[in-house]
């Protein structure tokens, strides 16, 4: 074969693999995994060489795994930001090695944004919206207060951010709504069954409402509640986010009310960008993933079709 640069044969050349960096948050839920197992089987499909990394929940591992991939020279990096500020220092060096940067499922709040090529993934606070748009719906006849407690999600990230700002402004169009406490749970089962204990015991029979910032910290929540002899979505009406194959288990078993659809199927959209980028192919700056909401009436019927 002929040779480019007398280095390497043309066909070596163009069978070079695309090197992808990837820094995942970590496996703080069952969406987490999901999204994981996602972009790992869509870069062996794609035939994309995937360098993995898990930060922990910890911004400080995510800003290494980066640098690291910098070091590395990697084709593109990507990454879900565990949270949201902070990012500019290692943008710009990644901008400064002319690495192009691709920001899935969590964005970044920076004012400049030429250090990343695109931001994939939910829109945070539509999916705060459709939870609010449910409960007024749903307690539309009810007269007195109804008394909310939240369990927000990691602090400082997009979503716990984005999702009690969008359900804010939806319920606070009745001042009949009232959230009694609000506290992270970190988006996991144990944090979130932890809080709703002392939600319980300062609060107990006052509480109306439950609001999950995702799944696994209503499905924590409900034991606390199940132990305090109350009977979830009976006595408190919770309502979640993630829509993953537990949310349908515990809507199907009566314990869930509903739950607003968030997809960690990011990982084919993920590597046809990858392939765009590496192509000089111009991308959108935002691409939105399309979701819908699953009450607990249509859990059963719906949970074949369910993919995580
Ligand atoms: O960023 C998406 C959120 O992160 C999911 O709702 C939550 O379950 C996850 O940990």
């Amino acid at each position: 074969a002929a040779s480019l640069g007398g280095l390497l044969p043309a066909t070596a050349l163009a069978q070079k693999k695309i090197v992808l960096g990837f820094s995942q948050v970590g496996a703080e839920s069952e969406w987490r995994t999901a999204n994981t197992e996602s972009i790992k089987a869509s870069a062996k499909e794609a035939g994309i060489e995937l360098k993995f990394s898990d930060a922990q929940q910890k911004q400080e591992n995510q800003i290494k795994a980066i640098r690291s991939f910098i070091a590395q020279k990697v084709d593109v990096i990507a990454f879900s930001p565990v949270v949201e500020s902070g990012w500019e220092t290692v943008l710009r060096e990644a901008k400064a090695a002319k690495i192009p940067v691709v920001l899935t499922d969590r964005s970044v709040n920076t004012k400049d944004d030429s250090l990343y090529v695109t931001f994939m993934g939910s829109d945070f606070v539509e999916e705060g919206r459709k939870a609010g748009r449910w409960l007024v719906e749903k307690m539309k006849d009810q007269k007195g207060e109804v008394n909310i407690v939240e369990l927000q999600g990691t602090v400082g990230s997009a979503p716990a951010i984005d999702r009690k700002k969008g359900f804010e402004e939806i319920i606070k169009a009745d001042p009949k709504f009232k959230i009694l406490r609000s506290q992270t749970g970190d988006f996991t089962r144990a944090k979130g069954k932890e809080v709703m204990e002392a939600f319980l015991k300062a609060d107990g029979k006052k509480i109306n409402v439950l609001y999950a910032h995702n799944d696994d910290m209503a499905i924590g929540a409900i034991q606390a509640i199940e132990e305090a002899g109350l009977k979830p979505a009976k006595d408190i009406t919770i309502i979640s986010i993630d829509a993953v194959k537990g949310a349908f288990e515990a809507m199907i078993a009566g314990k869930l009310n509903v739950s607003v659809e968030c997809s960690p199927l990011l990982g084919p959209q993920l590597m046809s960008a990858v392939k765009d980028i590496k192509a000089g192919k111009q991308l959108p700056k935002r691409i939105v993933t399309e979701e819908t909401i699953f009450p607990m009436e249509v859990a059963a019927k719906e949970f074949p079709n369910r993919k995580y």
